[in-house]
């Protein structure tokens, strides 16, 4: 009964979200913020964090905040984290979101793109994890992760090559399974979501014939949108998902099991 009452819900929680300015990030804190939930925006894009987390605010009558920086600087990100709870006097919970994509064959790739795109990927998850895992043990709070990787740690997608993004992303998995166990006995549970194919600023600069076949590979027909992606971040988040750590929800209108 204590369970359903509590059931998706973030009433009275902040939750940091990271790459919040726009996409899968600025739709997730905006039904983080419907559910209950105080919104801290982590974006490299100053402005439009701050614009993003301002008409969340707004529209949900929520206390929200963001600051700027660079996910791949360990050093912005800790003092963005010590801003943020300065600002918002805790942080419980993190959406760990933040992503690029380069879509370019292995034989053209330079060592400043490979570099680049696991940077951000997976340094960056892991920078801004290991910063709000600090947090959390150090106040000796319980707190939840989900950390986005995708499909594409899972499968090859096709036609576009993007050998550094699907390492990136399989590390992610297995950087969440491995924190997962690291900080279980902490209370940290630390999950991941694997979208599909989903339409964002990220996706809708890619050729409208690659765009077509995804959807045709897909069994829904369709992309997915990024609200789609909200109902999985916040089960993890919540206590709903009291037993649930180190796992990876793929959510992919069906892609990975065809
Ligand atoms: P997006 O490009 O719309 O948003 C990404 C956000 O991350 C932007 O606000 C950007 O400023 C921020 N960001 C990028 N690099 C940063 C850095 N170094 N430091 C701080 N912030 C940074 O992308 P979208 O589609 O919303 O993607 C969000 C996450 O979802 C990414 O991790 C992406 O890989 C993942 N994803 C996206 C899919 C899609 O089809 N759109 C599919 C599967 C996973």
């Amino acid at each position: 009964m204590e369970m359903l009452k509590k059931l998706f819900s973030l009433e009275g929680k902040v939750v940091v979200i990271t790459g919040g300015a726009q996409g899968i990030g600025k739709a997730v804190a905006e039904h983080i913020a419907a559910v209950g939930g105080e919104i801290v925006i982590i974006d490299q894009q100053v402005e439009k964090a701050e614009e993003t987390a301002f008409e969340i605010g707004q529209k949900y009558q929520r206390k929200t905040f963001a600051v700027g920086a660079d996910v791949t600087k360990p050093e912005e990100v800790a003092l963005a984290i010590e801003k943020a709870d300065r600002e918002m006097g805790k942080l419980d919970l993190l959406f760990n979101n933040a992503g690029i994509v380069l879509q370019k064959p292995v034989v053209e790739l330079n060592p400043e793109e490979w570099r680049k795109v696991i940077d951000v990927n997976l340094n960056g998850i892991f920078f801004v994890a290991q910063a709000f895992g600090r947090y959390l043990i150090e106040r000796n709070k319980d707190g939840a992760i989900v950390n986005t990787a995708s499909m594409s740690g899972t499968i090859v997608n096709y036609p576009q090559q993007q050998a550094s993004y699907n390492a990136s992303k399989a590390g992610v998995v297995q950087l969440t399974k491995s924190l997962a166990v690291e900080w279980a006995d902490k209370g940290i549970r630390v999950n991941s979501i694997s979208p599909g194919y989903i339409f964002t600023e990220l996706t809708s600069f890619v050729r409208e014939d690659w765009r077509a076949l995804w959807k045709e590979l897909t069994p829904f027909k369709r992309m997915g949108k990024p609200e789609e992606l909200a109902g999985a971040v916040i089960y993890l988040l919540s206590e709903s998902a009291s037993f649930a750590t180190g796992t990876d929800l793929i959510i992919d209108g069906g892609f990975t099991i065809v």
